[in-house]
């Protein structure tokens, strides 16, 4: 049987979806999307252009007339995250980034914009869309659904250990900031964070992404 050609990975931040869905990606020779980097994206923008987070309409609007490029890349390489042409790849990781991504992303014109592109660009198949809703909302017909688990603790400190360089944020701060986002993307009442029914529930805690990734395989007959 062939390996499924759509596989959705959900779970809260840190949870390990960029790094396990680009093992897959690697190893089974997809291309991989990750629609947080699209939610960022849009942060980044609106922060830089001082719009107030409030202002749902505006928010909209900037979702609608801008052009997020996002690599679908297969697991290799350097794969940028362009916003109207801009290299915004490691602005996107900022503390201030993170800290107003939950805001925008839960403006139901914003998910409306950003979910009709993850669609298009998952339309072609053998592709890995990692994100909070792509099993529940972005993609309910994908051949495989996954949710990944870990405790906050266990996702603070990955995020701590995963700092290069420049400024570190100490990890009482990344836990504060995880708990916070879980908490707004998980009770939002548009596509909250939430395993899909048909969903794989893996727990990752303990786990190295690699591991993750050969249970996945695994599951699909291909580990
Ligand atoms: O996975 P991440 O940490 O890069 O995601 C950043 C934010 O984007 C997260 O706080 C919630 C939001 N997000 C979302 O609402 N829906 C998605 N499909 C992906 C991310």
């Amino acid at each position: 049987m062939p390996p499924p050609s759509v596989i959705a990975i959900d779970g809260p931040g840190a949870s390990g979806k960029t790094t396990v869905g680009r093992i897959l990606a690697r190893k089974l020779g997809y291309r991989f999307i990750d629609t947080g980097e699209m939610y960022r994206a849009l942060t980044w923008l609106a922060l830089k252009e001082g719009i107030d987070l409030s202002d749902e309409g505006r928010l909209a609007r900037l979702a609608a007339g801008t052009t997020i490029e996002i690599a679908c890349h297969d697991g290799t390489g350097y794969n940028p995250v362009l916003v109207d042409g801009v290299d915004v790849t490691s602005a996107i990781r900022s503390s201030q980034v993170e800290a107003a991504v939950s805001a925008v992303s839960r403006v139901p014109r914003v998910r409306q914009a950003l979910v009709a592109q993850q669609r298009a660009l998952a339309e072609p198949g053998r592709v890995i869309v990692a994100g909070r809703d792509i099993g529940t909302v972005v993609l309910p017909q994908a051949d495989l659904k996954v949710f990944l688990l870990a405790s906050a603790e266990e996702r603070a400190r990955r995020r701590y250990e995963e700092q290069t360089g420049g400024k570190r944020q100490d990890y009482g701060a990344i836990l504060a900031g995880l708990r916070r986002r879980d908490q707004i993307d998980s009770q939002r009442s548009l596509s909250p964070l939430r395993p899909a029914e048909d969903a794989r529930v893996i727990d990752t805690e303990g786990l190295s992404p690699e591991q993750v990734a050969n249970l996945i395989l695994g599951l699909i007959g291909e580990g």
